[in-house]
């Protein structure tokens, strides 16, 4: 028998065979969700249209939803801006345009036949009257709040003192609040106007499809369970580097740095995915239940267990602090204090201006008990790993050591290479806003997932801390290595051109 924790529903193992295999890990939760969410959406409104995040993600995914017939309601942009109507297409027309080339004129026609605009201030009741106004009759809209955090607040009250939260879902992009304390009041406030499983949190790592594959082919595969564990396990390693700056969002990153753009999310999300035990059934409320658990089990940060540093060159960027201590770069130490990863150390790293543009993770395992040949782990290089590529290239790499020809008994590590770039994905913001159309919750962060993480970064957020600095195009400052030296050295992501 299965237990739908989110919905309380009992479902036999005669009912779920009889269903045949579910594809997709969500339908369970549909079944009967608290809210009427298994109906779809019938209007999308974007908080913050006019902005960079609508302009660099958002027109594009719509417009993939068009092309794809996911998507054919009213679309109702909100902004302070006074624009008119044929300004909000004409923006949305270049950003599509920007982003790749306009090969369906119908789809680019018919959406922005769908777009409404209403101009107004977000503490203004009277924006929402006239949102209301202009949603007619779409009586379950999702709410895509695409605005600076600070204002997520005020929307959220705004929207549920016009009644325009009942039957609606809200989207929210991260950062969800900036430390435990904000996190837990913006949970409060979204709680107040919406169901849980009316939140969508995005993290668009999420809808990545190389993300998605770590879920599948740990559980998808028998031959991992056995070795996936501190038994087998030596060391965890993510790296997410960037070789660009902060490109004009210094204002944003002065508030955020490393720590809180990527790694409390991104990576964190990433770390879940590989450190969770099996869901306790096909559903995606299980697997929620398993990644909040990953955190809940993880050590609070401390300080020696974190080394910042800041590209030369980031105090002249537009928006920046001259005396700016924010760090563009981050390594940490972490340890899942559970029976599978009790003693196993995981190392992150991430940062801006860095020596290539690649998000890489390196499992690497322990070396055989007995060193019975002159080349092996760990005096000779690595140990066998397994290399999850997770960008630009999406790829599962298993390296092993093979003997190479003649008397002696010495060989080199070979790649099995189990997968590479796929044709036709879907975009991360054009998978989750569908999802969040369709009422599909499995690739969005849960409440206690997004405190839990919170509550292990909180002791280090704000700390004063030594930051390095660090030349552009490197991998970051010399002081990095000392952290990790204790098991070994930094694996910095194989760039595909090498591999050839
Ligand atoms: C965003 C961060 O969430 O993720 C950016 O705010 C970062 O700073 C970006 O560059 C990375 O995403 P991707 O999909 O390009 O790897």
């Amino acid at each position: 028998m299965y237990w739908v924790e989110s919905t309380e529903r009992c479902i036999t193992q005669n009912e779920n065979a009889a269903s045949g295999m579910m594809k997709k890990i969500s339908d369970i939760n549909k079944m009967g969700a608290t809210h009427n969410l298994a109906t779809p959406a019938d209007a999308l409104v974007i908080f913050g249209v006019t902005g960079d995040l609508a302009h660099k993600m958002i027109f594009p995914a719509l417009y993939a939803m068009v092309k794809r017939g996911n998507l054919n309601v009213p679309i109702v942009g909100v902004a302070s801006s006074k624009w008119s109507l044929a300004q909000l297409r004409k923006r949305a027309r270049d950003s599509i345009k920007q982003a790749g080339k306009i090969d369906d004129r119908d789809a680019l026609d018919h959406l922005l036949s769908l777009f409404r605009y209403v101009a107004g201030d977000y503490n203004d009741p009277a924006t929402f009257t006239a949102l209301r106004q202009t949603l007619a009759d779409a009586g379950r809209p999702a709410h895509y709040l695409a605005i600076p955090p600070a204002l997520f607040a005020t929307v959220i009250k705004g929207l549920a003192a016009e009644g325009l939260t009942d039957q609606a879902r809200v989207i929210v992009e991260k950062p969800f609040g900036r430390d435990l304390a904000s996190a837990r009041e913006l949970n409060r406030i979204a709680l107040s106007a919406f169901a849980e499983d009316a939140i969508f949190r995005i993290d668009h790592y999420l809808g990545k499809e190389a993300i998605m594959n770590i879920l599948y082919f740990r559980f998808a595969n028998s031959f991992l369970e056995p070795i996936w564990n501190r038994n087998s396990v030596a060391s965890v390693q993510i790296t997410l580097a960037e070789d660009f700056g902060v490109n004009g969002r210094g204002a944003f990153y002065e508030n955020a740095g490393c720590l809180r753009d990527v790694i409390q999310n991104h990576l964190f999300q990433i770390i879940a995915l590989l450190a969770m035990e099996p869901p306790a059934f096909q559903g995606y409320a299980a697997v929620h239940n398993e990644k909040a658990k990953v955190f809940q089990a993880m050590r609070p940060v401390r300080p020696d267990d974190m080394v910042c540093g800041q590209y030369a060159g980031y105090r002249n960027e537009t928006g920046v602090a001259k005396k700016s201590d924010v760090e563009t770069f981050c390594a940490l130490r972490l340890f899942i204090d559970s029976w599978r990863w009790e003693g196993v150390p995981w190392y992150l790293r991430a940062g801006k201006c860095m020596a290539a543009t690649a998000a890489e993770v390196l499992v690497e395992l322990k070396p055989p008990p007995q060193r019975l040949f002159d080349d092996s782990a760990p005096v000779h290089g690595r140990a066998n790993y397994l290399r999850f590529r997770l960008s630009p290239s999406s790829a599962v790499a298993i390296a092993a050591r093979v003997k190479r020809a003649g008397k002696e008994f010495v060989g080199d590590q070979h790649e099995l290479y189990l997968l590479d770039e796929q044709s036709g994905e879907q975009s991360p913001y054009e998978r989750l806003l569908s999802d969040a159309m369709a009422g599909d919750g499995a690739l969005f962060t849960r409440e206690d997932a997004v405190e839990a993480a919170w509550a292990v970064l909180d002791p280090v957020l704000d700390i004063p801390r030594p930051i390095y600095p660090y030349k552009p195009g490197s991998w970051g400052p010399k002081q990095a290595d000392a952290l990790i030296a204790a098991d070994g050295s930094w694996h910095n992501p194989i760039l595909e051109k090498e591999k050839k």
